[in-house]
């Protein structure tokens, strides 16, 4: 996520492009107008890193707010604006039917009641997070067009299937498949799915998300360890699964874990994945996005911030309620400041039902840290995993919740 823009210096570009390759985009001039100390020259791979894939006059097809036309800027505007704070979505590759193939069944969500949820809550690990978290902020970057972006996913993909070998039931390893969720770029998504025997197709999926790549604003070819931004959801959701397994849990409808790749790059991982959910006419009950789980702000109260633009209303009040039942600090709700948000976002935009947790108030985020090369676990004392420890509690009464 990102959230602050400095602003000093002026930095103008006006450009046209007549067509997209594509064809299903109409012409559109745009004058793109950043003010910023930045200069041109600052995303080059001036340290002649290799493993990158990434060409900077690349032009794409960016939206800077639901509430705006999108434009056609380079890649290096996209770091640009992403220095600044400045969110977005990239839809270049968006089909140009997305989000409109089929209208969307709408649920509703009792007031959950699982007699399930407490009894697997002590079997989460602190220890579990940290180790994972470690390794998994310890490659140099996990930027979406790198080697090591792709090999921070291998690690992961292999992470979990590590876990289910280990830890799975013969019944339960019947019912699961991980599988990477290959891009046009270099690091895969990865997908975690339980479906019950008996469940079809069209049977509607709970899906918990969170980011697998890490970006460094200052130039992406330098480190970004990415350990809150989204490490720490990463691992969240990670030991959820762990959980499930020990627990033996069996869902009755299908349950999913999605890692999404290139978050950082304006949503394109989730954009492909619900672009292909959608096509096979998939039905989902209900998302919740994990992005940032880790920071409490020296002095600031502990709370889950419940995001209320860009979501789901009723899954909204309905993640208050799962608070309020099996943690042990409050809920806040906030509008965050800018319309783009993360992965839940492209859900929502599809017509499906998403929300999203954070780690407290915007205010109070690790915004100093995130998106550089500081982004570490031990940038601070404010780096709490017994914070990550409340995320994952929700992650599980999330998960068994709608799937039981
Ligand atoms: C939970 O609520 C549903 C109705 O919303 C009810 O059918 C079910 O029996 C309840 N379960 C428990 C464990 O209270
Ligand atoms: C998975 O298990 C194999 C075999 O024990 C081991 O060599 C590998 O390092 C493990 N990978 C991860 C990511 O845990
Ligand atoms: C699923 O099906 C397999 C084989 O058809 C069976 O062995 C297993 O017990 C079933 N599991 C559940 C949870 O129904």
């Amino acid at each position: 996520m990102l959230f602050r823009v400095a602003a000093s210096a002026t930095w103008l570009t006006f450009f046209t492009i007549a067509t997209h390759a594509s064809g299903q985009f109409s012409k559109h001039t745009a004058q793109f107008h950043f003010e910023s100390d930045i200069s041109d020259d600052q995303f080059e791979n001036h340290y002649n890193e290799p493993g990158f894939e990434l060409n900077l006059d690349d032009i794409r097809l960016v939206q800077f707010s639901l509430d705006e036309d999108a434009i056609w800027i380079t890649e290096r505007q996209k770091l640009h604006a992403k220095a600044m704070g400045k969110k977005y979505l990239d839809i270049t590759d968006a089909p140009s039917n997305f989000g409109l193939l089929f209208e969307k069944p709408h649920f509703s969500y009792p007031p959950p009641n699982s007699s399930l949820v407490a009894p697997m809550l002590p079997l989460l690990s602190i220890e579990e997070m940290k180790i994972n978290l470690e390794y998994f902020s310890s490659f140099r970057t996990r930027y979406y067009n790198s080697e090591s972006g792709r090999a921070s996913s291998e690690w992961l993909l292999q992470k979990i299937r590590n876990y289910t070998a280990e830890l799975a039931t013969p019944e339960q390893k019947a019912l699961i498949s991980v599988e990477p969720f290959y891009h046009k770029w270099k690091q895969a998504s990865v997908i975690i799915r339980i479906a019950p025997n008996d469940s079809a197709g069209s049977d509607p999926i709970t899906i918990l998300g969170a980011h697998c790549d890490s970006i460094n604003k200052e130039n992406p070819f330098l480190p970004a360890p990415g350990a809150d931004d989204d490490g720490s959801g990463t691992v969240t959701l990670l030991e959820a699964y762990r959980t499930l397994l020990k627990f033996k849990y069996i869902p009755t409808t299908p349950l999913e874990f999605h890692f999404y790749s290139a978050e950082e790059g304006g949503g394109l991982g989730s954009q492909d994945i619900v672009a292909a959910y959608e096509a096979e006419g998939k039905v989902v009950k209900g998302m919740q996005q994990y992005d940032m789980t880790a920071w409490v702000a020296s002095g600031s109260e502990e709370t889950v911030n419940i995001i209320t633009n860009g979501v789901d209303a009723e899954l909204t009040q309905f993640l208050t309620l799962l608070v309020d039942r099996y943690l042990d600090i409050p809920w806040v709700k906030e509008t965050t400041p800018a319309g783009i948000g993360s992965d839940h976002l492209l859900w929502n935009r599809a017509g499906y039902q998403a929300c999203h947790a954070f780690e407290g108030l915007v205010a109070y985020g690790n915004n100093d840290n995130i998106h550089t090369h500081r982004d570490r676990i031990d940038a601070s004392h404010e780096f709490s995993f017994s914070h990550v420890h409340q995320f994952a509690k929700l992650a599980v009464a999330f998960a068994v919740e709608l799937s039981s």
